[in-house]
């Protein structure tokens, strides 16, 4: 796939996928709140086809975005510069982290259409919220390998999925259509879909929360097919949003 990915927000999901588009010969610009220096170690990492910049000059620069920062800081995006760009929206709610936000809590809205509202003129579309960064680093695999697993995606807008189906084509993912920004609470956290499928198992006994964690994140997860993927989001009923944050997720 060629094109520049911009990235606004690159902790774990962000440099997880900053790594895989570079590795899969894409460019990358990346963003954050502190800075273009802040991710100057980033930078030098992945090499040549990458580079930092602020968040709206990312924003200009790409073909293709994502929005992987906490949820409450959905307001500071730069929403002039996303304008008629597709940006992938890996944001869950946490209201430990996020703060309660009514409209979630009430399941008035789904939190990418939160995103979508918050971004007028922009193409939103959910996917890469429900598998953790290290599923996503070490479940990847080629097309047609017959441990691929696929992630669920969302959005209103046909042409913008198309192009994120693309997208996870490249870096690893089939990708299963799951509906409209309205209907992806089926993968929203509480889901069967969400995490838990793609996990290696259950840590053993004993461990402590930090050694379990660890223990998840060394140990390679559990290939989670199409077919798997559609009845997992089949099986979703609608309870209260948000998650709540076990250490990493
Ligand atoms: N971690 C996971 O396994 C996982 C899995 C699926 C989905 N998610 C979701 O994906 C999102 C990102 O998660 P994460 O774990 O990657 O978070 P993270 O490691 O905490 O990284 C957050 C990134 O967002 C940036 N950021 C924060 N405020 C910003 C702002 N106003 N403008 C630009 N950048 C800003 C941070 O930059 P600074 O450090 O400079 O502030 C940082 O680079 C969250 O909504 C999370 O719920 C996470």
């Amino acid at each position: 796939m060629t094109g520049t990915l911009g990235l606004i927000g690159a902790g774990m999901i962000g440099g997880t996928l900053a790594r895989q588009a570079v590795a899969r010969g894409m460019e990358v610009v990346l963003s954050n709140s502190r800075g273009p220096e802040s991710l100057s170690g980033l930078v030098a990492e992945l090499g040549p086809r990458a580079r930092a910049a602020n968040p709206a000059e990312a924003a200009r620069g790409a073909d293709l975005l994502v929005a992987t920062v906490p949820l409450h800081a959905l307001d500071h995006l730069p929403s002039d510069a996303l304008v008629g760009k597709i940006v992938i929206d890996t944001m869950n709610y946490y209201p430990q982290r996020d703060q309660v936000i009514a409209e979630l809590d009430s399941n008035s809205v789904t939190s990418s259409e939160l995103v979508q509202r918050k971004l007028p003129g922009a193409r939103v579309v959910k996917a890469f919220n429900s598998i953790s960064f290290f599923n996503l680093a070490n479940a990847a695999r080629p097309s047609g390998a017959p441990d691929r697993s696929a992630l669920p995606i969302a959005g209103d807008d046909a042409e913008a999925k198309a192009a994120v189906a693309e997208l996870l084509d490249v870096l690893g993912f089939d990708a299963v259509d799951t509906g409209s920004l309205a209907e992806s609470w089926r993968s929203e956290p509480g889901t069967p879909v969400y995490v838990h499928p793609y996990l290696p198992g259950t840590p053993p006994e004993g461990l402590g929360q930090q050694e379990a964690l660890r223990w998840l994140h060394e140990n390679p997860g559990k290939p989670v097919p199409a077919a798997r993927v559609r009845e997992l989001v089949a099986e979703a009923v609608r309870g209260k949003a948000g998650g709540v944050l076990p250490g990493a997720f």
